[in-house]
């Protein structure tokens, strides 16, 4: 948890006792999404896009939505700002239902929520300076608050020296930086990001997550983002939702889902993030065994606190024969520890499916992969 959230969840907003009672995660929402569902009229006749989406953002938190490309995460967050109607259901910021705000107060809704893109959506034939300025010209900001604001943004992005460029002149990082500058000029409280880092390079990525960090903390936004990059989620986020065909399939927080991930799609989606056996032990792998020999490999998962340092030495005892380690790492989320083991014994006298539920009692998930001679 940031210390933002910290801090506002010990002086949470006035409420009646008895809604408190009944919904304690809801006390605090920053965003609240009730049964929303959004369809769109497609060429080829309506698009359902979401479906009955019941979730609450606290304030102060890094949100992080995954899913397969057309999930419905951008539509999601697009109803945030109203860029997206949606079709039912509502969408509450501060507890207020939005769908009733009338044009004025949607353009000021739309002001207290910056939001950033993959492409940055900059205007080419204007400096970093007027690109970030723009939107304060348009609201009728005078010039001096102006300077004021866009002298301060251009600091805090890093991008004092760069003021005078035009955004041909700039890297990707550099882009995005002034694509966060801009999202920032009329002090909001929420920032969404549609996956605004999708475009970097790892490195880049790394120093835009660390300012997305900083910009969370210092100036306590909420930070709601999407990504397809999981490396993304992990670094920076607090909770994750999936989605899929429009619903939600799994949320919690970042350390959880990731640790111990339920639904298929969530699997699928983290895969990549999970040590792979080394690929000539890959290419080596039988579905079942050729001899009595063969080793049976075994992975092994640890999630959480206690039982992500495991006693090896009572573990491997249990399975018996030899036990020899492919591969294994622990790594923190969250201040929680996530390891994996993978394991090849051989000589055991237990069967495969005995070692795999021995091994059960000392990880949260314990698998065979296969044999191998
Ligand atoms: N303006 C639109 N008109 C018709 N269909 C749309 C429109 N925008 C999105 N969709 C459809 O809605 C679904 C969800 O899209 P989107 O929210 O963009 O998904 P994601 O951001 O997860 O890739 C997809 O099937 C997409 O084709
Ligand atoms: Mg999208």
């Amino acid at each position: 948890m940031t210390a933002a959230i910290q801090r506002r969840l010990e002086t949470p907003e006035p409420q009646s006792a008895e809604r408190t009672q009944l919904y304690p995660e809801l006390n605090n929402a920053h965003v609240r999404f009730v049964g929303l569902g959004k369809t769109y009229d497609g060429k080829q006749g309506p698009v359902a896009a979401l479906h009955g989406i019941d979730l609450a953002i606290q304030r102060g938190e890094v949100f992080g939505i995954i899913g397969r490309s057309g999930a419905g995460k951008s539509s999601l967050i697009r109803t945030i700002n109203r860029l997206e109607q949606p079709t039912s259901g509502r969408v509450l910021i501060d507890q207020v239902d939005i769908g009733e705000f009338d044009e004025d107060r949607l353009v000021a809704l739309r002001r207290r929520i910056g939001m950033i893109f993959q492409h940055f959506n900059l205007m080419s034939a204007k400096t970093v300076w007027q690109n970030v300025e723009l939107p304060l010209k348009v609201a009728g900001v005078p010039k001096e608050q102006r300077d004021q604001k866009v002298r301060e943004l251009l600091e805090l992005v890093g991008l004092q020296a760069k003021h005078k460029a035009y955004p041909a002149q700039l890297s990707g990082g550099q882009k995005q930086r002034v694509g966060i500058a801009r999202a920032l000029v009329h002090d909001p409280a929420i920032l969404l990001c549609d996956e605004a880092t999708s475009a970097l390079d790892p490195e880049t990525t790394q120093s835009i997550l660390g300012l997305l960090r900083e910009i969370n903390q210092r100036l306590g936004l909420t930070i709601i983002l999407i990504t397809h990059e999981m490396a993304v989620i992990r670094e920076i986020c607090d909770r994750v939702v999936v989605l899929e065909h429009g619903r939600i399939v799994e949320q919690g927080p970042v350390w959880e889902v990731f640790g111990n991930p339920q639904h298929e799609v969530s699997k699928t989606l983290l895969a990549p993030l999970q040590h792979a056996l080394p690929p000539e032990l890959q290419n080596r792998l039988q579905p079942q065994p050729r001899t009595s020999d063969d080793a049976v490999v075994l992975r092994l998962q640890f999630t959480g606190t206690a039982q992500a340092e495991p006693d090896l030495a009572a573990l491997f005892g249990a399975l018996g024969g030899r036990v020899r380690l492919l591969q294994g790492g622990v790594e923190r989320i969250q201040g929680h520890a996530l390891g994996q083991l993978l394991l090849a014994v051989t000589g055991s006298s237990l069967s495969a499916e005995d070692l795999r539920q021995r091994a059960g009692n000392w990880a949260q998930q314990a698998e065979v992969l296969g044999y191998v001679v």
